[in-house]
């Protein structure tokens, strides 16, 4: 048996260890296993050692290590390639034939597909066409369904939640409102998580459209007491009530849109209502970047055995999925059908708002 193991979209702390681990518990079986470099780049694009043989020595020594050993990208989809047309604007094409092809030409039986939601339905979308896969989800977003949670999500919460302790002291320092914009994209889950652990007063999610009233209360009571600081965790997908999320990029071929811009927007509003001096920031990538913690690099481990578990039973086009506390598959097209947002209602917003904080609704 051959098999193959690629990295696909923006990076999680992480992924060395599922490489590590399907690349392990593979030669254990006594199989071949190989590295596709950025994406599927390494099969579809001319870049030098774009197919590497995994061996022990390859995979040495990289649990603790953030990225990907193998490089990715979110661009190359193999579906939908963003390419110049005939009259030079950009055009998307299908190479998902061209692709399967490579695969046959490598003679590589079966591909693990490590990725968030954009990568894990291109690797359902291959699995329709013929290509053996199993899907491995990552992401620090959190927002697939299928699983409980995503090795890398962990790690973002600490990094942000570090973060918004070190903001504390100099927050209180200043009598400042400090405005803190967590990645996420259209789930909230980092901003939840990181905001009730580095004890914000108010978070802002995309499932919460706040009013920018109801956040200048919040604030003003922290000034009106002892304390005379506030913490603000906007989540870079936060939007107004009737209002729209902030973006830097609009989509096109081959990309998704970019969110950004959320906190800057909030700190000149709350500046101009309450008089209080506001900064901001936005954490940005290094919330994707770094050794993942100790609950991550585990959970890394266990899903990249499992996944070749998986291949060992003939179980294909299936992503591996923590359902503490198993490891199950789930059918791709199932684990993609739609993302997994915070519930409005759930106990971690009540917990949240027991505690006093204001999600600004
Ligand atoms: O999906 C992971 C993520 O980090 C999002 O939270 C964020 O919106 C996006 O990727 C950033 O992507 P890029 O690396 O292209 O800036």
């Amino acid at each position: 048996m051959r098999i193959a193991i690629n990295t696909g979209g923006g990076d999680a702390p992480g992924l060395n260890a599922v490489i590590r681990a399907v690349t392990l518990s593979a030669l254990a079986n006594g199989w071949e296993v190989f590295g596709i470099r950025r994406g599927y780049d390494g099969l579809l694009e001319d870049i030098p050692n774009g197919v590497i043989r995994l061996d022990r020595r390859a995979v040495r020594g990289i649990t603790h290590q953030g990225g990907t050993i193998l490089g990715t990208t979110n661009r190359g989809n193999p579906l939908k390639w963003a390419q110049k047309g005939p009259d030079g604007e950009m055009i998307e094409v299908d190479r998902s034939g061209e692709l399967i092809e490579a695969f046959e030409k490598r003679g590589i039986d079966v591909l693990v597909a490590v990725g968030g939601d954009g990568s894990l339905s291109i690797a359902a979308g291959l699995a329709k066409r013929g290509l053996k896969v199993v899907g491995v989800p990552k992401t620090i977003d959190n927002d697939l369904d299928s699983t409980l949670t995503t090795f890398g999500f962990h790690t973002a919460v600490q990094t942000a939640t570090d973060a918004l302790g070190k903001l504390h002291s100099t927050a209180q320092a200043h009598r400042r409102v400090m405005i803190v914009e967590l990645m996420g994209r259209d789930a909230g889950w980092i901003a939840l998580f990181a905001g009730l652990g580095g004890t914000a007063d108010v978070i802002l999610i995309p499932e919460i459209p706040y009013d920018i009233e109801k956040v200048c209360e919040k604030v003003e009571s922290r000034y009106r007491g002892d304390r005379g600081f506030c913490i603000v965790v906007a989540a870079e997908g936060a939007k107004p009530a009737g209002g729209s999320a902030s973006y830097v990029e609009e989509a096109k071929a081959g990309r998704a849109a970019r969110l950004g811009g959320a906190a800057e927007t909030l700190a000149s509003e709350i500046e101009e209502r309450t008089g209080h001096e506001v900064r901001s920031l936005v954490l940005g990538h290094l919330q994707r970047g770094g050794e993942p913690t100790a609950y991550d690099k585990v959970l890394a481990l266990r899903f990249g055995t499992a996944a070749v578990h998986l291949i060992e039973q003939g179980h294909f086009g299936c992503m591996v999925a923590l359902d503490p506390p198993e490891i199950l598959a789930v059918p791709l097209e199932e684990a993609t059908a739609k993302l997994k947002l915070v519930p409005t209602h759930g106990e971690i917003v009540q917990t949240a708002r027991r505690l006093g904080v204001s999600f600004g609704d």
